[in-house]
């Protein structure tokens, strides 16, 4: 069968990635003849792959870890999305022109608009929490910080070297946003948080978090983008409390839902990607 569209995702390291079978379930759910590859990319290298891509007649890839803000100086254009994050995490390739879009904070947004743990959940305006309180100021906590601040969410920014939580509160309030930060530890905002979202990297070994949730308002909806392990003792504990709880898959769906939509110009069949990823999540 031929084979008429090309897409990877890019990172390093790559070997778990889990876009190539919710992608593949995609283009399969759609009948489209296309393949998905993943590539592991060394940071030194990324131009000349950029380069290899399109040689090769890509039609669009992901970027992941630790290329989202270095692949930028090798693009055309950005759409607004990228250029707002500062990120790319998705690519389109038209007639040899690259543009730069990014899915990641949006994609979070519909994460937690749509409980994802059970797509007939449907809408919980619950969800919809005045005041976020982020842990953490990393790349990822940056996406989702802009894009809730973009939805007029408050937020309160909490990383163990406060001066990076500074100036992503900065970058938010530049931006048109509300945002006050702080050193990560348990405080006030526990009780006073409509969602806490917890970005560090805290947890991904199955350790215990940095300190007890008491005082957690248990109306608070609680999300760790960490997705392995599947429940984190951060999640757990929350749960404890009686709140809501979502890891980050919903996040990558979303992500990778718009990226496809980006590329394909049509609407993603988005129950079979999550069905792939909750299996893939599931044989690991
Ligand atoms: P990503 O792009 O995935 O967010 P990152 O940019 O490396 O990754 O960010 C990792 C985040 O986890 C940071 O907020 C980091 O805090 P620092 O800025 O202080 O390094 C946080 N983090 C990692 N390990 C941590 C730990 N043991 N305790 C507290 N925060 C931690």
């Amino acid at each position: 069968m031929l084979v008429e569209k090309h897409f990877a995702v890019i990172g390093d390291p790559i070997g778990h990635s889990l876009s190539p079978v919710m992608h593949r379930a995609a283009f399969k759910a759609k009948g489209i003849e296309a393949e998905y590859q993943r590539f592991r990319v060394s940071p030194e290298r990324l131009k000349e792959a950029v380069e290899g891509l399109v040689s090769l007649g890509f039609d669009g890839w992901n970027v992941t870890l630790p290329h989202k803000e270095k692949i930028i100086p090798f693009l055309h254009e950005l759409t607004p999305e990228a250029e707002k994050a500062g990120a790319v995490n998705t690519v389109r390739v038209d007639h040899g022109k690259l543009t730069g879009h990014n899915t990641d904070g949006l994609g979070f947004v519909r994460s937690i608009e749509e409980d994802t743990s059970g797509l007939a959940a449907g809408k919980d305006s619950r969800s919809h929490g005045k005041y976020a309180v982020i842990l953490g100021a990393g790349g990822a906590a940056k996406g989702i910080a802009l894009a809730l601040a973009d939805r007029g969410l408050k937020l309160h920014i909490l990383n163990r070297t406060a001066g990076k939580a500074e100036e992503l509160a900065g970058l938010v309030r530049a931006r048109g946003g509300e945002a006050s930060w702080a050193e990560l530890v348990p405080g006030a905002w526990l009780g006073q948080a409509d969602l806490i979202v917890q970005t560090t990297s805290v947890g991904l070994k199955g350790e215990k978090f940095l300190f007890s949730l008491q005082g957690i308002n248990p109306q608070a909806l609680v999300v760790d983008i960490i997705f392995r392990p599947a429940e984190t003792l951060f999640l757990k504990e929350a749960k404890s409390y009686g709140c809501r709880t979502l890891n980050g898959l919903g996040m990558l769906l979303h992500q990778g839902v718009l990226a496809w939509e980006y590329w394909l110009g049509e609407q993603a069949p988005v129950a079979e990607m999550w069905t792939a990823l909750t299996k893939a999540v599931a044989a690991d």
